[in-house]
């Protein structure tokens, strides 16, 4: 017996024993794992930086004036212009696809201009005494002696369409859409580039103040279905060219009255065009402005009604706004109606998304007949900046549900057939043929998330099975290649319902 009890306990020492020389060796194991964890960690950050040094070298090099000198290319953009990266896609994406489905929704037909106009097209429109045209636009001659500009907005152009394509037979109203990019010689800063990107919505033949409210209703649903969110609607009325000229006379006699408080700049405006120092962003023209005899005040008998009106439609469709008499907006073109869409920031800083109003006299002063217009534009960069500020919900592209893997010369040529099939019945299905190992692949797999991943070693190759892995469930299945499409849409159906029901 008590032999026995000996030999149990020598067993239990043994074990004891065993069990911590495990546990002994399972710590080392995993303290060595860590440490080549840390390693490899150490070792990629370390690649990473090599590379990133490496890049800021070349283009440092590249920008060098004696390489440049040699044929050497400067890796970097234009001043003010800027490449849209990989990271950034979803939020323009799904900025067009809004502004494609608003569009349509309120019957709008998409025109597309070119990036390059003759430049008087724009000076006429625009206005000689602009910041637009007197500093910021991209004018040059071209080879055939023509004075040509970059597009500094889409209005001028959209307007030449319209008469040149003999849109102005068409049944009234039509509402035209134009997305694109356009140049401004600005001052580069925050939401301020040389190369930015429109949407605008311009309809023409109809000079009722509903219209003006439907744009204005336009822009607040394209905004709202953005998420951006404490939108600003300012709105101004500026009269019609014919009825602002004694407005002009009193603005310019006190702006005369003024001239020693005006900068340098736009003293020399104030025969010219005195209502461009509205736009003035400087202290000390906002300082005159604010004492500025204002445009509402000076209305004809009609743009007050039309405007009243506006205002009437505005409240009816609930659409909160601020009357801004010092907003006038730094283009010629605009008559009665001008609006303004912005944001203000945790800073106090006001942002201005987008803007417009009625431009009744452009398709006339262009030669065309009569034709009263309204219509605004959004800045696409701007809306992108804003989304990101207010953290707004990136659009998702679909995501591919399936992931063909392959392995060996003869798998990857069958899977382009398979990929091809599956593809055509509909189904998103992604690959990653130029990558080799299996593990790879699976791992890649993973991180999609996708629902099946396809298996097609070299075995499969030859016996022109596939072997179908729920990525769900964890089972697999092996069946024969022509049955594949059919097993996926089931496979898929599956696991939609189960995914559903959990
Ligand atoms: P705009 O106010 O000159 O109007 O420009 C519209 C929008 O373009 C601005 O509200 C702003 O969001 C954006 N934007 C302007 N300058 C820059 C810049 N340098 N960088 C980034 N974004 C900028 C027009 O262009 C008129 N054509 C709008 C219109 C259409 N009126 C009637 N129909």
């Amino acid at each position: 017996m008590a032999r026995r009890k000996k030999a149990t306990k020598k067993v239990a020492n043994k074990r004891k024993v065993r069990k911590k020389i495990t546990r002994k060796k399972i710590a080392k194991k995993k303290a060595t794992k860590k440490k080549i964890t840390n390693k490899i960690t150490r070792k990629t950050i370390k690649d990473i930086s090599n590379n990133i040094e490496k890049s800021i070298k070349l283009v440092k090099s590249s920008n060098n004036d004696s390489d440049l000198a040699n044929g050497q290319i400067a890796l970097q953009t234009v001043r003010g212009m800027r490449d849209i990266l990989p990271g950034d896609q979803a939020y323009w994406q799904q900025i067009r696809k809004i502004f494609e489905k608003r569009s349509v929704e309120y019957g709008f037909s998409r025109v597309d201009t070119p990036v390059v106009e003759l430049e008087s097209l724009f000076t006429k429109a625009i206005g000689k005494n602009t910041d637009i045209i007197n500093s910021e636009l991209y004018a040059f001659n071209a080879k055939s002696g023509d004075r040509v500009a970059l597009r500094p907005e889409l209005t001028a152009s959209v307007v030449r369409a319209y008469i040149q394509h003999g849109m102005t037979i068409l049944p009234k109203p039509i509402k035209l859409f134009s997305m694109g990019s356009v140049y401004r010689y600005d001052k580069p800063g925050e939401g301020r580039y040389r190369e930015f990107h429109q949407a605008e919505f311009n309809i023409f033949g109809e000079d009722d103040a509903i219209l003006d409210a439907q744009v204005m209703q336009i822009a607040h649903r394209v905004l709202k279905s953005l998420g951006i969110k404490n939108i600003q609607f300012r709105v101004n009325s500026i009269g019609t060219e014919e009825s602002r000229s004694e407005y002009l006379k009193l603005l310019t006699a006190y702006f005369q009255s003024k001239k020693s408080k005006l900068p340098l700049k736009y003293r020399d405006i104030i025969k010219t065009n005195p209502m461009r120092i509205f736009d003035a962003k400087d202290d000390k023209c906002m300082q005159v402005c604010a004492g500025a005899p204002q445009a509402i005040d000076h209305l004809d008998k009609e743009s007050r009604e039309h405007f009243k009106n506006l205002l009437e439609y505005l409240d009816e469709l609930d659409l909160a706004y601020i009357i801004d008499s010092h907003l006038v907006r730094g283009l010629d073109y605009y008559t009665r109606t001008v609006f303004e869409m912005s944001v203000v920031d945790e800073r106090g800083l006001r942002h201005s998304l987008g803007g417009g109003g009625r431009f009744d006299g452009l398709v006339e002063l262009f030669g065309g007949e009569p034709t009263p217009a309204i219509g605004f534009a959004f800045g696409i960069d701007r809306l992108v900046i804003e989304m990101k500020r207010v953290k707004a919900k990136k659009y998702q592209a679909s995501q591919p549900r399936v992931f063909l893997a392959q392995l060996g010369d003869l798998a990857k040529k069958k899977s382009l057939q398979i990929f091809a099939d599956i593809e055509q019945s509909g189904i998103l299905v992604a690959e990653s043929f130029g990558r080799g190992a299996l593990k790879a692949q699976l791992r890649y797999a993973s991180k999609l998330g996708v629902d099946l991943t396809l298996i097609i070693g070299q075995q499969e190759a030859l016996d022109d099975t596939v072997i179908v892995k729920n990525m769900v469930t964890g089972t697999q299945e092996t069946i024969t290649r022509d049955k594949t499409v059919a097993f996926v849409k089931k496979g898929l159906k599956e696991i939609s319902k189960l995914v559903k029901r959990k």
